[in-house]
């Protein structure tokens, strides 16, 4: 999960001012921004006179009783509706704590917490947003050209939707050389294209529009693989669009093109999964290497990039055997796919799935199982439904 959040922390403390400083390089925060300042909460009551209100507040105070309400009630005139808040205060007192949390305020410590409180206190005050976003989004890529991802992510989307019976779209990032439409045997009315071009207006009804509807539960963002479009993927025009699809369905899968610029570096940064499909050859193993050496330090411990094997057997001399590639990688391959051109070429000339019953079709199956963390007997068990929260405005308004 990566939040994407303004954080505004009124400190009084070293100690909280460089544990917040501390938090800011991880991945939760990729996409946020954070800023510490002195002052406490009159720091806080002070600049937010004059500035807009980030999501979330940190506030540092050692106003105890009644003075510390009286500086909440301030900080209620000057900060927006929806605003999240947590307080590093003195008082050890449970019923403090009890009418503080009533009140809308997300958390209260007593003294500056460690790394792993204040991330958790974080992320559960932005629970009803990370509901929001429930989406999974799962970016695949090639270490190189035509080893295989476009056909694994396209077959990955539909087990997943088998799997879990929830919505998946499939957005095909390969412009100029796309086989997603070709994949899903559909001629698209429109495309991606389509979608980039109106990248700033972008809005749920217009972006189904242009979704093409693949299976009951897969829809397909087309290319037109075409080399005319004269449209070009960046940063700023795919943000949106992928904001837009991620409201859209459970599961979002990103058949990216193999090439290395920024824009394609945030997705493998960005998503929920990124699995790194290769063959098991010297170009391979070099390559893959020089990518995860690059992805893992943004992605950090807790979500390692995915490696995929594919055509294993199909080089019979001279082939990297997975204990190479685990030592260079230093991760395990998730997956290992073989060789299989009959299957895969039937699937291509009919424009169908991979046959599931192949060997080839059961590594994809389970792939699509480790990414989305369904295995078929839990997909069939009931989901809880996740409590609301509110903001510590929108509380201390409602009980005025
Ligand atoms: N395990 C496999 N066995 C046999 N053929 C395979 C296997 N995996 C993929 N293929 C075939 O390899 C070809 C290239 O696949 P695909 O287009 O998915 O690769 P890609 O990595 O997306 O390529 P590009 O770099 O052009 O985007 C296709 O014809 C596909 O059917
Ligand atoms: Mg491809």
């Amino acid at each position: 999960m990566i939040l994407r959040i303004n954080i505004g922390a009124f400190v009084l403390s070293p100690e909280l001012g460089s544990l917040v400083e501390s938090i800011k390089g991880d991945r939760l925060f990729l996409r946020s921004t954070m800023s510490v300042h002195e002052g406490g909460s009159k720091g806080a009551i002070e600049y937010l006179g004059t500035n807009s209100t980030p999501d979330l507040l940190i506030i540092e105070t050692t106003a105890q009783d009644d003075a510390l309400f009286e500086e909440l009630g301030a900080l209620a005139d000057v900060c927006a509706p929806g605003t999240r808040v947590i307080i590093v205060g003195t008082e050890n007192d449970v019923n403090l704590f009890k009418t503080l949390i009533d009140q809308g305020i997300s958390q209260y410590f007593v003294g500056v917490p460690n790394e792993e409180e204040l991330k958790a206190a974080i992320s559960d005050a932005f629970v009803d947003k990370q509901q929001s976003e429930k989406c999974k989004v799962i970016a695949v890529a090639g270490i190189r050209g035509g080893v295989g991802s476009s056909v694994i992510a396209h077959n990955v989307a539909t087990e997943i939707a088998d799997l879990t019976k929830d919505d998946v779209i499939v957005v095909d990032l390969d412009i100029n050389y796309g086989t997603g439409a070709l994949n899903f045997n559909i001629q698209p009315q429109n495309t991606i294209v389509d979608a980039l071009a109106q990248a700033g207006s972008l809005d749920e009804v217009l972006l189904n529009r242009f979704l093409e509807k693949c299976t009951e539960n897969v829809s397909l963002l087309a290319s037109p693989g075409s080399l005319s479009t004269g449209m070009e993927i960046s940063a700023l025009n795919l943000e949106p669009l992928i904001n837009m699809v991620r409201q859209m369905a459970s599961y979002v899968v990103l058949d990216l093109p193999h090439v290395w610029n920024s824009w394609v570096q945030d997705v493998l940064v960005d998503a929920d999964e990124t699995i790194l499909v290769g063959t098991p050859d010297l170009y391979n193993l070099r390559d893959g290497k020089n990518i995860i050496e690059f992805l893992s330090p943004h992605r950090g411990v807790d979500a390692p990039v995915r490696v995929v094997l594919n055509r294993q057997g199909q080089i019979k001399k001279g082939e990297i055997k997975d204990k190479e590639f685990r030592e260079v990688f230093a991760l395990t391959p998730s997956k290992s796919i073989p060789y299989d051109p009959d299957t895969f070429s039937v699937a291509m000339s009919n424009g169908e799935p991979i046959n599931t019953k192949s060997k080839a079709g059961m590594a994809i199956t389970e792939l699509a199982e480790i990414v989305s963390g369904k295995s078929k007997q839990e997909a069939t068990k009931g989901i809880g439904k996740a409590k609301e929260k509110g903001g510590f405005l929108n509380s201390l308004f409602k009980k005025k």
